[in-house]
């Protein structure tokens, strides 16, 4: 038996728990909020899509009662606040942090064992935060940005190449933020061949700029955070998890010298299998993709200080 806990049933919450089900990802998908009934009444109106979309997951949801979430062996944290139109992630922390850490703590109780998927915003800090503040070895915490901003990145090459979304392939690394994130347009390939030789320079440039904001866009269209690629993301990076499909998926990651890079947890690319981050790997960037990747992690580290401001850390 497979148990998925999803903390926060808003909408990221919901939509990864929906995935997660429809996807047959986990024989149990338990949903925890904060709010009164809530993801009891978005885990009945799931169950009663079961017979419709014919899958045989089992979503319950419950008020805070952690004990429902015991021995779940893959959580997904998405609990805080998104953001509005024209804020940034990193503008969410001192709200989130407090959040985040004790939601971690409490899941910790009853699932001694079980990896974390981290969703909530600042990403890659509140990852940082839940590694530095519970003592979990680093292969059981993920941070999920870089596999969204990752689909991001393929949705708008595939818009500029005309072609399938699956048919590309791409990577997106360094920080999920709007300036951090590094789109690795070098490396990004359509059935086999480099997009650069299908792609004017200037348009690959307009992809890698819209990758980066892309979530930033959305915002400022829905006036809250986008929840389909989100949620879709965090139900991705649990399925090669509980079935050890060993994928490589960009995640938040804690770094310990890899890329050049120490104490920090920032998007690169890892095999993701049943103990969760099985091997980080190292690409071989460019001198110009390193000093992106330098930057990025500056201003990663430069948030993750303000976790101490806040209390946090
Ligand atoms: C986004 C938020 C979830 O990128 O970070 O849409």
């Amino acid at each position: 038996m497979s148990k998925v806990t999803v903390v926060g049933a808003g909408n990221v919450g919901a939509t990864c728990a929906n995935v997660l089900a429809f996807n047959e990802v986990a024989d149990e998908v338990v949903m925890l909020d904060v709010k009164e009934g809530v993801s009891e009444g978005k885990a009945m109106d799931m169950m009663q899509t079961a017979q419709l979309l014919g899958f045989d997951t089992t979503v319950t949801g419950c008020t805070n009662d952690y004990e429902k979430t015991a021995n779940s062996d893959v959580v997904v944290i998405t609990s805080g606040i998104p953001r509005k139109p024209g804020m940034t992630r990193e503008e969410l922390i001192g709200v989130n942090a407090g959040i985040v850490k004790s939601v971690a703590q409490n899941i910790l109780k009853y699932s001694p064992n079980a990896i974390l998927v981290v969703i909530s915003n600042p990403m890659d800090t509140m990852t940082y935060l839940a590694l530095k503040s519970l003592g979990l070895p680093k292969n059981r915490i993920i941070g999920m940005g870089g596999a969204l901003d990752s689909s991001r990145f393929k949705y708008f090459l595939s818009q500029a190449l005309n072609c399938n979304a699956n048919e590309v392939e791409g990577i997106v690394i360094g920080g999920h933020g709007d300036t951090t994130m590094i789109p690795l347009a070098r490396l990004a390939t359509y059935k086999g061949q480099p997009v650069s030789s299908l792609l004017s320079a200037e348009k690959l440039q307009e992809v890698v700029a819209a990758t980066m904001v892309g979530g930033a866009t959305l915002t400022k269209l829905l006036g809250t955070s986008a929840w389909y690629a989100p949620g879709a993301a965090g139900a991705y990076v649990v399925e090669s998890i509980i079935h050890n499909q060993k994928k490589m998926i960009p995640c938040s990651v804690y770094l310990e010298g890899e890329y050049g890079e120490s104490d920090l947890c920032i998007g690169v690319p890892v095999i993701l299998g049943k103990n969760g981050i099985e091997k980080i790997v190292e690409l071989e960037l460019t001198a110009e993709e390193k000093e992106l990747f330098a930057k990025s992690a500056a201003a990663v580290h430069k948030t993750n200080a303000a976790l101490k401001e806040v209390g946090a850390l």
